[in-house]
């Protein structure tokens, strides 16, 4: 059973939980392989509105198992919190599972997120402040605290109390903070453990027999490609890899489970937090775009910086995550506008190239546009592709040509309804 994969090929904020949700009502099993709660995932349906940040978007159809999988770092608070939040809307939480692999986020990771965020100053990346960094950081340092560790209160113990003795030091002597106690967040997390434990598994092997069963399943990414830790626009990212690539080492999969990778794009461009953004409105259209997209993070809530759709960065995305299906979302958010423009070149240090850099920075690169006249008629209760105006499809088929890759779903609304579907194998 081929299995799909789903991945932001931008910034961010595609649109991949409403796609999530969608491919969900034929998957078996919706996986989150990286991040945590930096995301925050969206799903209309019947003017009823959920947001997810660590909780696969396969949750609302009740037949989903859904895996947090070894990849992601898990903010058990946070997360106890969405369940509530969702059991409150009446979804049924029985079928979210945490891979015991998973580490853990514990509230000196938030606080040193912070500190490191104040301390670079003009330089801060524009975090979630959610802990994300520092948690990666200590896996990676090879000091983190995993699932399984909150199942061992003894083993537990030692490594929170190792943690603390060497975070405070940081926070003390480096950020000249207040130390943190070791009693209270001891006495938190076995907390939280009580709760989440009968949701505990070893989500390596759960993936592995379900392949073997030929269920089907779906890798659902989280942030996105230019925010990836690898290739994204470093340091300006996030500290995960959002690539498809990530699948494999977040999720204990071979790259040879994989079939359909799938990309999300916005029509447009946006971005939340600093960094590097070639196509950056500065002017009106900017808050058109804003305020027709509701561009606003669903995590911070900070307005998102709306740009023009950038074909070269979308372009190396795509080869990265070898993506063979596109969705576009949010094309209905463009419908007023008299003109679209489209970055196809960047013109970098003086010379015209083709290619995403790896050092771009706002002052060493210029855009390239051409432009569009627009369709400057509202599209978001369009079904068939050909019911689109002529100059909004004359859009979407110069983006297949540039990246040559076929649009599988085009999104015109946050409606689970409002797509044009171009390829129903899928749905
Ligand atoms: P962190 O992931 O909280 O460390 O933040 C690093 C960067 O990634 C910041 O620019 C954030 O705004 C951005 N970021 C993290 N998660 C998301 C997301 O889900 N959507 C868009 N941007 C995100």
């Amino acid at each position: 059973m081929p299995l799909n994969v789903i991945v932001g090929l931008q910034w961010g904020d595609e649109g991949k939980g409403k796609i999530t949700d969608l491919l969900s009502k034929n998957s078996d099993y919706v996986i989150r392989y990286q991040g945590g709660n930096n995301s925050g995932h969206s799903i209309h349906i019947n003017n009823r509105h959920f947001v997810l940040h660590l909780i696969p978007s396969g949750i609302i159809y009740s037949h989903v198992n859904c895996i947090i999988g070894p990849g992601v770092v898990i903010d058990p608070k946070s997360l106890i919190q969405e369940i509530k939040n969702l059991e409150s809307f009446g979804i049924n939480t029985d079928k979210i599972y945490l891979s015991n692999r998973a580490h853990v986020i514990m509230p000196y990771h938030r606080l040193l997120d912070k500190y490191q965020e104040e301390s670079l100053g003009k330089m801060s990346i524009g975090t979630t402040h959610r802990g994300i960094g520092p948690a990666y950081a200590d896996k990676i340092g090879r000091v983190g605290i995993r699932i399984v560790d909150l199942m061992n209160i003894d083993l537990f113990r030692i490594k929170l109390k190792k943690n603390i003795d060497f975070k405070n030091q940081i926070i003390t002597k480096i950020y000249k903070g207040d130390p943190i106690f070791f009693e209270s967040i001891y006495e938190e997390y076995i907390e939280y453990a009580k709760i989440i434990s009968h949701r505990i598994i070893d989500a390596v092997y759960e993936i592995h027999n379900a392949f073997h069963k030929r269920k089907k399943i779906l890798f659902e990414g989280a942030q996105a490609m230019l925010l990836d830790i690898n290739y994204g626009t470093y340091p300006y990212v996030t500290t995960s890899s959002c690539s498809t690539g990530g699948v494999c080492t977040g999720a204990g999969v071979p790259p040879s489970f994989l079939k359909n990778f799938i990309g999300i794009a916005k029509a447009y461009t946006t971005r939340v937090g600093n960094g590097p953004f070639p196509t950056e409105i500065k002017g009106d259209e900017s808050s058109l775009i804003r305020e027709k997209g509701n561009e606003y993070g669903t995590t911070t809530n900070r307005p998102r910086r709306c740009g023009w759709l950038d074909l070269v960065s979308l372009k190396y995305s795509c080869m990265i995550n070898g993506i063979n299906h596109l969705i576009i979302t949010k094309l209905d958010v463009l419908s007023t506008l008299k003109v679209i423009k489209v970055c196809i070149e960047y013109r970098y240090n003086g010379k015209i190239i083709k290619y995403f850099p790896a050092n771009i920075e706002n002052n060493n690169i210029e855009v390239v546009y051409i432009e569009f006249y627009g369709w400057e008629k509202e599209i978001y209760h369009i079904r068939n592709y050909e019911n689109l105006p002529e100059n909004c499809k004359k859009y979407l088929k110069f983006i297949e040509n540039y990246l040559n890759i076929r649009i599988l779903l085009i999104s015109v609304g946050p409606e689970r309804t409002q797509n044009i579907i171009k390829n129903k194998s899928f749905f």
